[in-house]
């Protein structure tokens, strides 16, 4: 055994982060092939298997249990005897996971076969101990298989370990946050290192690397084009994983500092399936109000209030629209939060009046880290309550952030949770309004001079709770208070967060951003397998900071980020305190028109990515997905990470590559699938790559044939101005000349939808007979609120009536229809002749 710990520990500057081999517990696991197995005995199958798993060097036992869920999922837990590892489960699951029912279909000494149905099964050897699940007769998952199941006792070290492999798969996504391509490289000894799960304050962090960053969620999915299967390893702890992928199958090797040995399988047989399953346990983003959708204007930090209500009369002045302007931490009293500074900030209540009258919000930071002062309410309160952490004396535990010497707030404490929800109340944030929204920050958390910039492990949470035990739930748990703090101040509104540190779980609170990237090609390019990761991992509201945060960004590359950014969930543009200001009145017209013209793409397409948040809420489909969720046999876009789908009707793929005078793009869906590009007229047939000229006015995106997409035409100054406006209907005609798509439309901000206040319509249009039908999709849903389509583009190809062309490129013909339908309470279904 051997130890790099003591000298790193010494040497660790600031910002130095530890890999596999350089700490104590992963690299004994890592690099120990040599180990012992586990077997089951006193098995019993009831609705669940249960028994021991006996080291057999040892002779420790663990309770285990094996258990089938609705859905094709499976969950194995390994604990203590005594129960004692911890788990995050009641935090991290949305209730209480479904069982369904096993049946043994044999069972020997050596081997029980269980079954859920016809299709799926699953293979449980006793001695040594491993398992298989098996569908349509094909192995998908194993787990033990090469025996790295450990599970250490000793008091310094509870770490354990185990393989998982898809045995058919050929490539692996998921286990966000890393700055990596989608599709995981291999890692392992001698290799690259392995990925690290531990959320640090990574400012500045390096392109294509698997250091750890601000989240952690274990999901990982063995892709193939046949069956794609997955896992989630539910365990908050410190997290290192191996995934080699260059033989037959994906391996990956899980080692965990501490913790309960909690498992997830998911029998997919699709990516798309495979993602339902996790959010089904793990739960959705709820719809969010719609206006979270529009720009957001960032900068660390508008200085004070004449700072901030300049911005916004320059955004009009230009005619760009934006919905949110934000704080960072300088708006408050030497950042203590709940707190203002008045001198730069006279009438913080006077500021949010006038940002909402014009049609906009404002969103401020606020930290986990509580300044130490004596007379701050809000550390004088935490101090009488018993609520911030303690250091392994028992005491309460300081280190230095933004304010200087700082405590934090424990957010595992049920009583601090809704203190601190509490603060967020008008009555305890002063001079606030229901127009400003809240940021979680500095979550991991972050705490300056100590190593790795974070919380030792033995300090101590409420209930005893060690911090090493839950370090990667942290930010999620402060997000789980503010989220139920904003709804209590305002129950009638759906409350938006954004939060940098994140876990399993973290969607159903915040929105959440990939933290401080820099100004750089190669980070421009990262964001996009970053959100794919993200979204297939439950994280639905996600973006990168358009621009790059941590330096001057020059304008080749700020151009090219806002184009990228329109099709990013979460759009906003942010930037550090030393980078020269970037809003976009200040560049010259002509890159001001074409920021321009990102930002109206943009907010005409609001109305699609509200109808995708609603959906997603319903089915667990992520906003951004990677073309291998909707082309899953196509073996050529299982790699692909540089074009992305919103939904399943629009293709971004926009320019990433400095100086880009041509771009391949890969066009999915074989010979009857056509990519209609409006700005060029041009339909391309989904049959692989084609060279795609552009200049720097190009920001190319596609509709699919067949669909049929709502927009907003007029451009506006927000959101707000899209009120009552009048939608254009694009028509893609597919091969069968026709089209289909869902639209969603509700009061645009409250929780009514619950009670069935919506129109969830699906649109059809049939080229051969100029009818529109329109179609309830939730019968129940109704709603007094209008809206009115006043424009129908029908966009054709020549190619769909001749039926055979060689030639993949065509000419768009658009056809222009003015109407003026009204569409309100309805019965299920009309069809309209245009
Ligand atoms: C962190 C955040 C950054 C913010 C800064 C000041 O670096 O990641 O977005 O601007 O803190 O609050």
């Amino acid at each position: 055994m051997f130890s790099f710990l003591p000298v790193l520990a010494l040497l660790a500057t600031a910002h130095s982060w530890y890999t596999c081999d350089e700490v104590e517990f992963c690299s004994n696991i890592r690099y120990n092939y040599n180990i012992g197995s586990y077997s089951l005995t006193n098995i019993e199958v009831d609705t669940s298997v249960t028994g021991n798993l006996i080291n057999e060097q040892t002779a420790e036992s663990f309770s285990f249990t094996f258990t089938a869920l609705v859905g094709d999922t499976f969950r194995l837990t390994v604990q203590d005897a005594d129960n004692s590892r911890y788990t995050p489960k009641d935090d991290v699951l949305d209730g209480t996971p479904t069982e369904q029912s096993l049946t043994l279909v044999s069972i020997s000494e050596d081997l029980l076969i269980l079954s859920v149905d016809d299709d799926l099964s699953v293979y449980l050897y006793v001695s040594p101990f491993y398992i298989e699940v098996l569908r349509d007769d094909q192995v998908i998952i194993e787990i033990n298989k090469a025996n790295r199941l450990i599970i250490n006792t000793a008091d310094e070290d509870k770490s354990l370990s185990l393989d998982i492999s898809f045995p058919i798969a050929n490539t692996a996504y998921g286990i966000p946050q890393h700055a990596e391509n989608l599709s995981l490289p291999s890692t392992g000894p001698g290799g690259l290192s392995a990925y690290r799960m531990f959320n640090v304050d990574n400012w500045g962090y390096p392109a294509y690397t698997r250091e750890a960053l601000y989240g952690a969620i274990g999901v990982l999915y063995g892709i193939s084009t046949d069956i794609t299967s997955g896992i989630f390893w539910m365990n908050g702890a410190q997290t290192f994983i191996d995934i080699t992928n260059e033989g037959d199958g994906v391996d990956a090797l899980f080692i965990s500092e501490t913790g309960a040995l909690e498992l997830f399988l998911f029998a997919g047989p699709t990516l798309r399936d495979c993602v339902r399953q996790y959010t089904t346990l793990t739960g959705v983003t709820p719809l969010p109000q719609y206006f979270t959708l529009g720009y957001h204007q960032c900068r660390y930090s508008y200085m004070s209030q004449e700072d901030v209500e300049t911005v916004v009369a320059e955004f009009d002045n230009h005619n760009f629209p934006m919905d949110v302007i934000w704080l960072d931490i300088d708006y408050s009293d030497g950042y203590k939060y709940f707190t203002w500074n008045y001198t730069a900030f006279p009438d913080p209540e006077g500021m949010q009046n006038n940002v909402a009258a014009t049609g906009r919000k404002m969103v401020a930071i606020s930290d986990p880290h509580i300044k130490v002062e004596e007379g701050y309410f809000v550390y004088e309160q935490a101090l009488g309550g018993d609520y911030f952490v303690k250091d392994s004396n028992g005491d309460v535990y300081e280190g230095e952030c933004w304010p200087g010497l700082s405590s934090y707030i424990d957010y595992f404490n049920p009583e601090a949770q809704e203190w601190y929800g509490e603060l967020y109340s008008l009555e305890n944030f002063p001079n606030t309004t229901l127009n400003l929204y809240i940021w979680n920050d500095m979550n991991e958390p972050s705490v300056f001079e100590v190593d790795e910039l974070t919380m030792p492990g033995d300090l101590s949470h409420y209930g005893g709770i060690q911090h090493r035990d839950v370090h990667n739930m942290y930010g999620f748990k402060q997000t789980q208070a503010t989220y139920a703090g904003l709804l209590k101040r305002d129950p009638t509104k759906r409350p938006f967060i954004l939060t940098r540190a994140h876990f399993a779980g973290s969607q159903r609170y915040t929105a959440m951003w990939t933290g401080d990237n820099s100004p750089s090609w190669d980070h421009l390019r990262v964001s996009i397998p970053m959100l794919l990761s993200e979204s297939l991992a439950g994280i639905a509201f996600c973006g990168a900071d358009v621009g790059g945060f941590a330096g001057n960004v020059d304008e080749e590359l700020l151009q090219r980020w806002y184009q990228a950014g329109v099709w990013y969930p979460f759009y906003r543009s942010h930037s550090a305190s030393d980078t020269e200001r970037r809003e976009p009145y200040l560049y010259s017209d002509e890159i001001q028109e074409r920021i321009r013209s990102a930002l109206n793409i943009r907010y005409a397409h609001i109305p699609y990515w509200y109808t995708l948040f609603f959906e997603h809420e319903i089915t667990g489909d992520p906003i951004v997905r990677p073309l291998s969720y909707h082309y899953p046999a196509d073996e050529a876009v299982l790699p692909i990470d540089e074009q992305w789908l919103i939904g399943s009707d629009i293709m971004a793929a926009t320019v990433l590559h400095e100086g880009a005078e041509s771009i391949q793009t890969y066009f999915p869906g074989g010979s009857d699938a056509y990519w209609y590009d409006l700005e060029n007229n041009l339909g391309y047939s989904g049959e692989g790559y084609y060279e795609i000229a552009v200049d720097m006015d190009s920001a190319p995106y596609y509709y699919r044939s067949g669909s049929l997409v709502f927009i907003i035409d007029d451009e506006v100054r927000s959101t707000e101005e899209q009120r009552g406006k009048s939608y254009t209907l694009r028509i893609f005609l597919d091969t069968s000349l026709q089209a289909t798509g869902n639209f969603y439309f509700d009061d645009l901000e409250s929780f009514d939808y619950r009670n069935s206040l919506y129109h969830y319509l699906q649109f059809t249009y049939d080229y051969n007979t100029n009818e529109l039908t329109i179609q309830k999709l939730h019968e129940d849903a109704d709603f007094d609120g209008e809206f009115i389509i006043d424009q129908v583009e029908v966009n054709t190809l020549g190619v769909l009536y001749s039926g055979s062309d060689s030639n993949r490129l065509h000419q768009i013909n658009r056809q222009i229809i003015y109407a003026n339908i009204v569409v309100g309470k309805m019965q299920s279904r009309k069809t309209i002749k245009l």
